[in-house]
C-alpha cells in the first residue's frame, strides 16, 4: 500500500510522459476517454450554466469543446500535473483559467462554481471523501457535480483494486481505486450532496450527477 503522496507522485509521473500526446491519436489506452466527452457535454446542456471548473481537467480537452461552442462562460481548469496544464495553457483559449491544483482540496472560494465536471480522473485520488467534500464547498448552492470514471459487480472491481492498479502502479501509473455505486453514493450523502444519477453503463463507465 502506497502513501497518498507516493501515488500523487506516479500519477504527475504518468501524465508528465503522456501531456504531449494526450489529444493526439497516438494516445494509446487513454484514447477511450474521449467516449465520455458527449455524454458529459449533453448532461452540462440540461441546465444553464456560468461558471464551470473541470476537475482533473488533464490539456484541457473538455473545455476546449465547450469553449468551442460558447466561448463567454467563465472555464476553470485544474490539474495535479504542471505538464497538462502546460500543454493546455498552449491552446491560448482567451480567458480560460488554467491552474495546478490538487482535487482533493480544491482551492477557490466557497460557492464558486455552477457546474463541477470531472472524468477519468477520479479514481487517481487517494482520499475521495476529500474530493467530495471539496466540491460541495466550491460548488453554488444548486449547482452540480458531473463525474465520470469506472465501476464494476463487486468481484471485478475487488479483482481491478487488488491486481490490476497494483501492477499499473509498477508500470509506473498512479491509479488507486475503482468504486462501487454504493461507495459513490456514501461520499455524497458524507458530503452533503444529493444524488440525482448513479448508473453503472456500458463498458464498464459509471455515470453521477449529484447537486448541492
Ligand atoms: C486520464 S486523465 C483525464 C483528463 C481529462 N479529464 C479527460 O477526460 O480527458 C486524468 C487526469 O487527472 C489528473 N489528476 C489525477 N489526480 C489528480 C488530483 N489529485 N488532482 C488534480 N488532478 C489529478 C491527472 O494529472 C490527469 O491529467
Amino acid at each position: 500500500m502506497k502513501t497518498a503522496e507516493e501515488y500523487k507522485n506516479l500519477t504527475i509521473q504518468e501524465f508528465t510522459r503522456a501531456a504531449d500526446v494526450y489529444e493526439t491519436d497516438k494516445a494509446g489506452l487513454y484514447e477511450m476517454c474521449k467516449d465520455d466527452y458527449p455524454y458529459i457535454a449533453a448532461e452540462l446542456a440540461n441546465e444553464d450554466y456560468e461558471d464551470l471548473l473541470d476537475c482533473g481537467c488533464g490539456t484541457g480537452p473538455m473545455i476546449s469543446l465547450l469553449y468551442e461552442n460558447d466561448s463567454k462562460k467563465n472555464y476553470t481548469g485544474l490539474d495535479i500535473t504542471p505538464k497538462m496544464i502546460e500543454v493546455a495553457k498552449e491552446k491560448n483559449l482567451e480567458g480560460v483559467n488554467w491552474i495546478v491544483g490538487d482535487c482533493e482540496n480544491l482551492p477557490f472560494e466557497e460557492n464558486s462554481f455552477d457546474a463541477i465536471i470531472c472524468s477519468n480522473s477520479f479514481h487517481h485520488y487517494p482520499n475521495p471523501q476529500n474530493f467530495f467534500n471539496s466540491v460541495n464547498r466550491v460548488l453554488k448552492p444548486g449547482g452540480r457535480l458531473i463525474l465520470q470514471d469506472y465501476t464494476a459487480p463487486k468481484i471485478i472491481l475487488w479483482i481491478m483494486n487488488h491486481i490490476e492498479m497494483p501492477l499499473a502502479n509498477l508500470q509506473g501509473h498512479g491509479d488507486v481505486c475503482v468504486h462501487s455505486l454504493k461507495e459513490m453514493e456514501s461520499f455524497c450523502n458524507v458530503a452533503g450532496l444529493k444524488v440525482e444519477k448513479l448508473e453503472a453503463a456500458e463498458k464498464g463507465r459509471l455515470h453521477l450527477v449529484a447537486r448541492k
